[in-house]
């Protein structure tokens, strides 16, 4: 995994980011396009791509605004999957969050999803709730967040009983 380069993203890699995601995730939770454009266009959007031989085999999309950030989406191609990648993502991103003035990470993750409940807590994510019907779908998703500081704010604080 040493070969795997972490880069900024480009704009030329929209369509190999949809792919990914496509390819990550069932119809009616993957991404459009057009969903994809829109999250790579917002203010405070951090997006962070692993790349090997040229070619995006996982990223990340977080937006940071103010002291809450929220992770859109992490995809890594099922091929270069428990080799650490997904790691390298998160810790890059909330580094990177964290250094915007984000105390607090939010995401959500379908209910279902096994692989990726554990990947969160592992890394220290906790369940908020459960969204009724949260994807398009019909799917119910976790809520997921983690204090990234000791300056964590009130929202953090709120839920931190649960
Ligand atoms: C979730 C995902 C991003 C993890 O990426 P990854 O590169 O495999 O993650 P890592 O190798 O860094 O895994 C770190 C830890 O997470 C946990 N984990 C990851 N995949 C797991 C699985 N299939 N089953 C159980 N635990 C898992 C493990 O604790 C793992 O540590 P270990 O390998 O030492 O046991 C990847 O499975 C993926 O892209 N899934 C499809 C898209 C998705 O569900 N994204 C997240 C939803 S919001």
């Amino acid at each position: 995994m040493d070969d795997i380069l972490l880069r900024e993203y480009q704009p030329a890699d929209l369509e190999a980011l949809y792919r990914i995601d496509q390819a990550c995730y069932p119809p009616g939770i993957a991404y459009t396009r057009r969903m994809l454009r829109w999250f790579l266009a917002q203010h405070g959007c951090h997006c962070l791509v692993a790349e090997l031989d040229g070619e995006p085999v996982g990223f990340l999309v977080a937006i940071g605004e103010g002291t809450v950030g929220h992770i859109v989406t992490l995809d890594v191609l099922e091929r270069y999957r428990r080799r650490g990648l997904g790691t390298r993502l998160l810790l890059e991103a909330e580094r990177r969050m964290a250094a915007a003035g984000v105390r607090t990470v939010e995401l959500e993750t379908a209910t279902t999803n096994h692989a990726a409940i554990a990947f969160w807590r592992k890394h220290g994510y906790r369940t908020s709730g459960v969204l009724r019907s949260y994807y398009p779908d019909g799917q119910d998703a976790y809520g997921m967040y983690k204090s990234l500081g000791a300056g964590a704010g009130p929202r953090a604080r709120e839920k931190s009983g649960i």
